[in-house]
């Protein structure tokens, strides 16, 4: 398995709004809050975080494309690019190493083009509406899978 101890945690469309954006669904967190949550969570357990949001699905799928081979896995919430983005499912095709879809609202108890996610059929699996704490059992899940593959 690939010797890296980074895990790549992408955030897409709008995420960069949390803490404003309808909190009654998101919370009160900012990204900066998840973010420092998350490399804390992954400290303690061995592992650093390559934290990014981008609006834009270009920049996304170049972030994913240059993130072969450099990282453990990756945790991604797409945001809206999930229910649209046929280049996002494309580009994490490209990859060999765990794939955790995030998100912090549970999309299935919400409306109904909500339910169809173009990335599900290529990660390793997803979690969903537990909040910020959706990311650390991401990592969570990146790090066992891991664990689980060097013994
Ligand atoms: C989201 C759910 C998506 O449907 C939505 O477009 C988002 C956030 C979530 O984290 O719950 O922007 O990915």
């Amino acid at each position: 398995m690939l010797d890296s101890s980074i895990i790549l945690v992408l955030n897409g469309p709008n995420l960069n709004m949390l803490g404003v954006r309808e909190p009654d669904i998101y919370g009160r967190e900012t990204l900066a809050d998840i973010e420092i949550a998350c490399r804390e969570h992954a400290s303690g357990r061995g592992y650093d975080i390559d934290f990014r949001q981008s609006n834009s699905e270009g920049e996304l799928v170049g972030w994913i494309q240059e993130g072969r081979g450099k990282f453990a896995g990756v945790a991604i919430n797409a945001a809206a690019y999930t229910h649209t983005s046929v280049a996002l499912l494309d580009a994490l095709s490209l990859l060999d190493v765990p794939v955790i879809e995030v998100h912090l609202s549970n999309v299935f108890a919400r409306e109904s083009f909500r339910h169809h996610s173009y990335i599900s059929s290529v990660a390793t699996g997803v979690i969903c509406g537990f909040g910020s704490t959706s990311y650390l059992l991401a990592l969570n899940a990146i790090i066992a899978i891991r664990e689980k593959n060097e013994n």
